[in-house]
């Protein structure tokens, strides 16, 4: 078969479009259809799908997200690479609004959520660097070469929300050993797991956490207008990455459910 792309950029938060001149791909999936339609375009000669995570119109709150439609829809193209922009607050003092970072960990904090593929079977799959190394350096070495400043590091707490954090949860987030936080950083990187994908989360911080802030706590109205002020700089880190990115997976990611039997479909 061949793909219609092989790797994806999922939006987030201010990040509803990536790719001009890109063509829709209508796709289903036995999960229901993702959060919007899936657009494909050319980028570095790599074929790029783009889905923003909440829709364009930003319909899918945090906890309401079609995170496995999602994963499974891009899966369906041919994608084995996902670049997952999203917003994230800091937990610590400086890390500060437009600070970009690049976490290594995860500490999930979700609950409630359509959070594995896995239905029956023994399907138990390696979790314990979420993130891929390839993607990693891929974005360190953009950052790097852009003279763009990043923490290269970081553990990314994911809670439920909708709500922001009480000024108490935050400070332990940050005991626990959180560098930031965000609503949409799982189920998904474990999903993409799942179906062996390699998944790179880019953080923008938009706000001091309440924990860290003395003084308001966290305001929508702040997370959406720093992301929208730094959505060119993403935007630019993004498509300068694809271009790093290696044509070959020889991480681990591929390998992710090697002497596993699958017990869900995978496209
Ligand atoms: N997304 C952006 N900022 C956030 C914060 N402080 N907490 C949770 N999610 C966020």
């Amino acid at each position: 078969m061949t793909s219609t792309a092989d790797l994806a950029v999922i939006g987030g938060s201010g990040l509803y479009s990536l790719l001009e001149g890109a063509r829709e791909v209508p796709v289903d999936t036995p999960y229901g259809p993702p959060s919007d339609t899936v657009t494909v375009g050319e980028v570095a000669g790599r074929r790029v799908a783009f889905l923003p995570r909440h829709g364009r119109d930003h319909r899918h709150p945090p906890h309401l997200i079609p995170y496995r439609a999602n994963l499974w829809a891009l899966r369906s193209l041919g994608v084995r690479q996902i670049l997952a922009p999203c917003a994230v607050g800091g937990l610590r003092p400086d890390l500060g609004p437009g600070t970009f970072v690049l976490p290594d960990q995860l500490i999930d904090r979700t609950t409630g959520r359509e959070r594995t593929y896995v239905a029956s079977g023994a399907v138990h799959v390696n979790f314990a660097d979420p993130y891929c190394p390839a993607g990693r350096r891929a974005v360190a070495d953009t950052a790097e070469q852009t003279a763009l400043p990043l923490t290269g590091t970081g553990t990314m707490v994911v809670i439920d929300g909708p709500r922001f954090s009480t000024r108490a949860e935050s400070r332990w987030y940050t005991a626990a050993g959180g560098t930031v936080i965000n609503m949409t950083g799982a189920p998904e990187a474990a999903l993409a797991r799942e179906l062996a994908l390699c998944y790179t989360a880019i953080a923008l911080v938009t706000d001091h956490d309440a924990g860290v802030d003395g003084d308001h706590g966290v305001t929508q109205d702040e997370v959406f207008r720093v992301f929208k002020d730094n959505t060119e700089r993403m935007r630019t880190l993004l498509l300068t990455t694809i271009a790093n990115l290696p044509t070959e997976r020889t991480c681990p990611c591929s390998s992710a459910l090697e002497g596993m039997q699958p017990t869900y479909p995978l496209p």
